[in-house]
């Protein structure tokens, strides 16, 4: 053991996006040791990918928006499946972590009396998100970064961790490497937060970056925690479709915020024609409702663009299927239509949206305040998990937490945006609170000689010089999992597609177990790819295992064989993947407990 860069804490975060970040500070403010492990530079996370802002329900800009309102939102966003004691403590949780992170420095944009302003988003019925332009999730790791480093909390950039230890039941602590150089890592700890992301990186077109590999759900799954409803993969209806190079880029949902506009090729603005039964005939009696649709109504106040994501992102696909798509495989989105309304519609949109319009400049050589932008679904976020205890987010497995994207319950079947931000602030900081607890209310845990050893040629094994010069190739298998989850575990589902997706998934994983590795273990990426596929291997076969489970098209998950929204006599229920004592990947379900009298209440009353 002695041989490895030791580093000894009470609590150990892994992962160092907001959701990492809002673990440690709090662990760190309740007096205890706290290390931060980023896989890639500190402050290099996805959570600058929710651009269009954080929700959270302040009430400055329309103040009939309550706690109340954000938890019908979030519940019927999530055709509720969610955990309905998660979506309680977000809604009534995020607004005093936006005052809290805006007292920590955050410069958010400002309503004409000067308190912090809010926008329009899909499925949130009052503008609700606070935002800095279209750099909101970048503000925000500035500002918690800032905030953690100067805490005192321990960084370690550029290391990956391969596997977390246990001692009996409880974990014990985590073995990783350094990318630069390939040296081992071991760390001791009494908890670990584990906060790595999202697995994006499974699918060919995403918004996410090179680090996003489920790292996270496989580590939490091989130590014996449960992941939920791993079906629930969200397609943001706005990525990049051309040029072929930034296909999948995040065009921000702040776009369509700002009045950014849906067309097809005719011209028309297809998304009145898609109004979903839970949205239409429902009159009300206030003239300034905004939420409430009737079919086809072409003056509704609210624009049909920001109905929520799974279904704009369904529409898209269908117009192109049935082509009416724009050249390159997308749909138009119009910003530059509002200069109809507004004078001075160009520097209105380069303030609101200056990403937007340097990204599309710079690019695609297309100025978007003059010209509509071509736009497709791109995979963006995974609403399924590791599963965790609503308050606590602590796993089954004692001393192992989880929080933000891979930590799974609170946005059920598909995700409002805005909603990831506020999630890892009020669930992130929950996480910290509670593992700092836990290491204060438990003895360190031993550390097991045989584990480190196997952990470490467990890495190692590519590099056995028995092994076949003529080897797979990390790379290859990873192209051709992303191709085949693209084209089978993506936007449509089928029986038959997910059954050959998951014998292809064994057949990569086979083959991934005979990658070799030329060189050494410094700067070596082949070596990195052959470590992730092991992590995107275990993502995408509970992805296609549990999408296989559910046999209904509900949120983000859509069977063509089977349309209908529930089966008949399931009911609401998770669908549950552990591993099982022979080491293979099994699926249950397990009935979502009924809603508590009170939430129920809020949600019949808000219709
Ligand atoms: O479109 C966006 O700005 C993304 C936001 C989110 O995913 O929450």
């Amino acid at each position: 053991m002695s041989q490895y860069d030791t580093h000894t804490y009470d609590v150990l975060v892994i992962g160092a996006g907001g959701a990492g970040l809002r673990a440690a500070i709090e662990a760190s403010s309740a007096g205890v040791s706290v290390g931060l492990v980023c896989k890639s530079l500190l402050g290099k996370a996805h959570t600058v990918m929710a651009e269009g802002g954080v929700a959270a329900a302040l009430a400055n800009v329309d103040e009939r928006d309550s706690w109340k309102v954000h938890f019908a939102d979030t519940m019927r966003g999530g055709q509720y499946l969610n955990n309905w004691r998660m979506a309680e403590i977000h809604a009534k949780e995020a607004p005093d972590r936006v005052r809290e992170l805006e007292a920590w420095g955050a410069l958010f944009d400002r309503t004409s009396d000067g308190r912090i302003l809010q926008r329009n988003f899909g499925g949130h019925q009052y503008p609700r998100l606070a935002h800095v332009g279209d750099r909101t999730g970048l503000e925000m790791i500035r500002v918690l970064q800032d905030h953690g480093i100067h805490q005192g909390v321990d960084v370690h950039m550029e290391c990956t961790v391969v596997s977390i230890l246990k001692d009996g039941d409880r974990i014990s602590g985590a073995f990783g490497y350094e990318r630069e150089k390939g040296r081992f890592k071991l760390f001791c700890a009494k908890a670990i937060v584990l906060a790595t992301g999202g697995v994006g990186k499974a699918y060919k077109i995403t918004s996410n970056s090179w680090e996003y590999t489920g790292d996270g759900h496989s580590l939490a799954y091989h130590a014996g925690a449960e992941l939920i409803d791993m079906e629930f993969v969200q397609f943001h209806p706005t990525g990049m479709v051309w040029p072929p190079s930034v296909r999948g880029i995040l065009v921000t949902e702040g776009v369509r915020g700002e009045g950014g506009i849906l067309k097809n090729n005719l011209g028309e603005r297809f998304m009145f024609d898609h109004i979903p039964e839970l949205y239409v005939n429902q009159t009300s009696d206030d003239p300034e409702e905004g939420w409430r649709y009737t079919q086809g109504d072409r003056n509704a106040r609210r624009p049909p663009e920001l109905l929520t994501r799974d279904h704009v992102a369904r529409c898209i696909v269908s117009e192109v299927q049935e082509g009416r798509g724009s050249p390159h495989g997308g749909v138009f989105l119009d910003i530059s239509w509002i200069k109809e309304k507004l004078s001075n519609s160009e520097v209105h949109i380069k303030r609101k949206l200056p990403s937007m319009y340097h990204q599309f400049m710079q690019l695609a050589d297309l100025d978007i305040t003059k010209e509509p932008m071509e736009v497709g679904p791109t995979t963006h976020y995974i609403m399924g998990g590791i599963r965790v205890d609503g308050d606590s987010q602590m796993t089954c497995v004692p001393g192992l937490f989880a929080s933000g994207e891979c930590g799974a319950g609170l946005h059920g079947a598909n995700r409002l945006g805005g909603n990831s931000l506020s999630d890892l602030l009020v669930l992130g900081k929950r996480a910290g609170e509670y593992a700092a607890k836990f290491a204060k209310e438990n003895s360190e845990a031993t550390l097991s000689g045989t584990e480190i050893e196997s952990s470490a040629s467990w890495a190692l094994r590519f590099f056995n010089s028995d092994a076949d010069s003529n080897g797979a190739n990390p790379f290859q298998i990873q192209y051709n999992l992303q191709d085949l989850m693209q084209e089978l575990v993506g936007i449509a589902r089928s029986e038959e597609g997910l059954n050959n997706a998951r014998v292809q998934i064994q057949n990569l994983m086979d083959q991934s177990e005979q990658i070799s590795i030329g060189g050494n273990r410094e700067y070596n990426p082949g070596w990195h790819t052959a470590l992730d596929l092991h992590s995107l291997m275990t993502v995408s076969e509970s992805i296609a295992l549990a999408a296989s489970e559910r046999k209904a098209s509900i949120g983000a998950h859509s069977r063509d064989d089977y349309p209908e929204k529930e089966e008949p006599g399931a009911g609401k229920y998770n669908t549950v993947v552990q591993k099982s004592e022979d080491g293979t990947m099994e699926v249950r379900r397990e009935p979502i407990p009924p809603v508590r009298d009170d939430l129920q209440a809020i949600i019949e009353e808000m219709g």
